[in-house]
């Protein structure tokens, strides 16, 4: 049933092409428009809407952060992200316009679907993206997006989040089509990206060896940090949450840009920093700020991983360890550099003896408050 892997978890890795394949699979038609007949929105829902609201917890708030720079980019819509537990709890401003985004692989987290009963109470508009059909948060939602994930065993999220980002894009992307489409050459160029990222994720789990091999190498570390910014930002937050829930380690995502506002304190010899550095082409402004972050770390002795794009100058001069990814555009680039953070929370977790399918004290779907 593990498809020849040691455990779930690493066949859940391996499936993330054919998951992401199967997530956009007939959802774009051949003149390049996004059909989401499914959901059950008309294109004037989709154009009335002025404000969006993500929810979410845990890694699907990740996949949520992603989407807030892809959605206000592409659309120009306001869009706020929250975890779920927070947003439940408080007086959000929504009202008819607004589009809450309730993305939960399982569909039965308490806390989002509470929160999905606190949107509809105040007449916001739920659609759900969810991997179980039939489950609670759809059933109680006006639309649903289903991700075609299949079923993820593993504690840990890895498939359901890259299909969770694919649901993402695709409705973003449908957003900006419906509504007189300002970048309209951009979204095609996307969408043909989008198309093209299965391919990516599979050449990324081809080149992993590198990863494992650091992964055990800092299997001794304290903690271990992640830095981002732009959309790696959120990506670094899910690689410290996959070392955390598998390893029992310390480990903290952060802003690059926060390092000198407290963080780089934590940075003795040896400790291990993983930097998802932005694509140079495009953002270049964003590119150079990172490697002077991770000038900075380096200078008090950080052992540093760098995630990077094919071609990025960025050498083994500046990291003890660069990995790469294939060129994407900026915004779609957490498809694939979360998947080298994933091998290497699991390896090192796997190194410090721990059960990576079924870690302490987590369950799969948290269905108590
Ligand atoms: O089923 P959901 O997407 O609502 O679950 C949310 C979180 O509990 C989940 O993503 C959790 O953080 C994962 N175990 C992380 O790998």
């Amino acid at each position: 049933e593990k498809g020849g892997f040691d455990t779930f978890m690493r066949k859940e890795i391996h499936e993330q092409p054919a998951a992401v394949a199967d997530t956009l699979r007939g959802r774009i038609d051949e003149s390049g428009q996004i059909v989401l007949d499914e959901v059950r929105m008309s294109d004037q829902d989709f154009r009335d809407i002025d404000k969006v609201f993500i929810i979410a917890c845990g890694t699907s708030y990740h996949a949520g952060l992603v989407t807030k720079y892809a959605i206000e980019h592409w659309t120009r819509i306001p869009c706020e992200v929250e975890l779920a537990s927070e947003f439940r709890y408080r007086d959000p401003v929504l009202d008819r316009s607004t589009l809450v985004v309730a993305i939960s692989q399982s569909g039965e987290t308490m806390d989002t679907l509470m929160a999905v009963r606190h949107a509809k109470d105040q007449k916001a508009r739920v659609l759900s993206i969810s991997n179980t059909v039939g489950s609670t948060i759809p059933r109680e939602s006006d639309a649903v997006l289903y991700t075609r994930a299949g079923i993820e065993v593993a504690v840990a999220s890895t498939k359901a989040f890259l299909t969770q980002l694919a649901a993402c894009y695709l409705v973003g992307l449908h957003l900006a089509q419906v509504r007189g489409i300002k970048y309209a050459d951009e979204v095609s160029a996307v969408l043909d990206e989008l198309v093209a990222a299965p391919g990516k994720i599979a050449k990324v789990i081809e080149d992993l060896e590198p990863v494992r091999q650091m992964a055990r190498d800092c299997a001794s570390a304290q903690r271990v940090l992640f830095i981002g910014r732009h959309v790696g930002y959120p990506v670094a937050l899910e690689g410290a949450l996959k070392l955390k829930e598998l390893a029992y380690l310390h480990a903290e995502g952060f802003a690059a840009g926060e390092l000198k506002h407290g963080p780089i304190s934590l940075i003795e010899e040896g400790t291990p920093v993983i930097a998802i550095v932005p694509s140079p082409r495009g953002r270049s402004l964003l590119h150079d700020k990172i490697i002077s972050n991770i000038q900075e770390v380096k200078a008090r002795g950080a052992k540093v991983i760098a995630v990077c794009e094919e071609g990025d100058r960025i050498t083994k001069a500046h990291a003890d360890l660069v990995i790469t990814t294939p060129a994407s555009p900026t915004l779609l680039a957490p498809l694939l550099t979360a998947v080298p953070l994933q091998e290497f929370a699991a390896e090192l977790a796997t190194a410090l003896g721990r059960d990576i399918d079924q870690p302490r004290n987590l369950a799969k779907s948290v269905t108590v408050e």
